[in-house]
């Protein structure tokens, strides 16, 4: 009784943290919201200070401010991935705004009105988070300078048109090189709309024009790093680069525990075409598969599949095998966050078992003491919040069934597979992950396609006397 109740504290504990931290997480997007407005505020006094006056600063406070609020924090606050880490994302999508506002100021006080660009921020945004999101950093962008030169409708789409292109064509952008083509785009609709609309630019111009969009890839380029460290949302270019083979906490758990390291590798080939077929972000899914169980470098020894001879459960009772296995994942979320990996990849890290009973430890338990009680062998969770989430909840299961069968054939995998899915969904582990039941189907033909043609016999090669093979 006493363990139930303290079993029972703790998840409330648990959940009143995880409150707590959702409650802290809005509050302080609020602050930096605020903080950078003043910012704002106070840049274009000092700044522009000539040209406007008290003008802009009211037309700032009843123009600006109504329409952010009403436009993106209403946009914003639909997105999922801003409900689950408010402040992460805020800090994604204002940083490199506010930043390249205020460098576009000094631009304009500094160089000429032509080289004002928005190329960098909507690249960064974009690429951070989604093209969507990056059209409307553009738009604000736009928005503001066309309210600081007396509410100038041309010169907002000559600012927002170039933003438009970039954020479009920069939406699946996974190498470096990539970005030239949403540059050359970006940069020959910027010349071509003042042409049409008649700006009386020279040569010179249209030269300086080019050379800021090129100086705004450049800089975005070397900069993204840095916004994907401090907000610790990242773009696929930066989660590849994580995910490469060679990164020092993947090489410790290729030493320290081999069989999970390969368990995870067939993961990643799984999670990623699975994630393909439902359109979700399939990187994210590969290189968070390469991560999801590296707690299990610290006593890998209790993890069956880097069992060499013994088994060290058999020595000790089930509660504290409960215990080791939940280790796994709270040592794997401590990681993720002493390296500062993606937040999306903590997240998969902590919801990757959801709060699934450990079946085997339960019943042992149960054999040994006759009491029936689920919460001592559950996995700390939450359960998937979002669809990447659970695709690899579904891979990590189907990959441990099917490496528990003697023979691999696509009748019985694909039975296996009907009663993983079906007991994952009537637990309620897929309750809160946004699957719809035509995009499981979808998961699960992908993956059995997967799985059976990584296993495919090879033929057996005849043997040949190595002295007919000599030249
Ligand atoms: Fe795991
Ligand atoms: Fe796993």
């Amino acid at each position: 009784m006493k363990n139930k109740y303290s079993f029972i504290k703790r998840r409330i504990k648990n959940r009143s943290n995880n409150e707590k931290n959702n409650i802290h997480n809005k509050y302080s997007g609020v602050v930096l919201r605020i903080f950078l407005f003043i910012l704002l505020s106070i840049f274009t006094e000092i700044l522009v200070y000539n040209r406007i006056t008290f003008y802009f600063q009211i037309s700032f406070n009843l123009v600006f401010l109504p329409l952010w609020f009403f436009i993106v924090e209403l946009a914003l606050r639909k997105n999922q991935l801003f409900k689950l880490h408010s402040k992460n994302y805020w800090a994604a999508f204002l940083t490199p705004l506010f930043l390249n506002i205020i460098l576009n100021l000094l631009v304009y006080k500094y160089i000429n009105i032509v080289a004002i660009s928005t190329i960098l921020s909507t690249l960064i945004v974009t690429l951070l988070i989604n093209y969507e999101v990056g059209i409307l950093a553009g738009f604000i962008f736009s928005v503001y300078f066309g309210i600081l030169f007396g509410f100038d409708l041309k010169f907002m789409l000559f600012l927002f048109l170039p933003a438009f292109i970039v954020a479009f064509f920069s939406r699946k952008i996974k190498r470096r090189i990539e970005i030239i083509l949403p540059f050359i785009l970006a940069s020959l609709t910027q010349m071509i709309f003042s042409y049409i609309i008649n700006i009386n630019y020279s040569v010179f111009d249209y030269l300086i024009i080019l050379e800021i969009n090129f100086f705004s890839v450049l800089i975005t380029m070397g900069i993204l790093p840095f916004f994907e460290y401090m907000t610790r949302v990242y773009s696929e270019i930066g989660l590849l680069e994580l995910g490469n083979l060679s990164n020092p906490l993947l090489k410790e758990l290729s030493l320290k525990a081999p069989g999970t390291y390969y368990h995870s590798m067939i993961i990643s080939n799984l999670a990623e075409s699975a994630t393909e077929t439902i359109n979700g972000n399939s990187t994210l899914a590969r290189v968070s598969a390469y991560f999801h169980d590296i707690g299990k470098i610290w006593r890998p020894q209790f993890f069956s599949e880097n069992q060499k001879v013994k088994n060290p459960h058999v020595n000790i009772s089930p509660k504290l095998s409960s215990l080791i296995l939940n280790n796994h994942v709270t040592y794997g979320i401590e990681l993720a966050k002493k390296y500062r990996l993606p937040v999306l990849i903590e997240d998969i890290i902590s919801q990757h078992q959801g709060t699934r009973v450990k079946q085997f430890f339960y019943n042992e338990y149960y054999q040994e003491t006759g009491i029936k009680d689920s919460s001592m062998f559950r996995y700390p969770g939450p359960i998937p919040q979002f669809k990447e989430s659970a695709v690899l909840m579904i891979c990590d299961v189907s990959e441990a069934v099917t490496r528990s069968m003697q023979e691999i054939n696509p009748i019985e995998i694909n039975q296996k597979l009907d009663e993983i899915i079906n007991s994952l969904f009537l637990e309620g582990q897929l309750d809160d992950c946004g699957l719809t039941l035509r995009e499981i189907k979808k998961i699960k033909g992908r993956i059995v396609k997967t799985i059976l043609e990584m296993n495919h016999k090879r033929i057996s090669y005849p043997k040949i006397d190595v002295e007919e093979l000599k030249e």
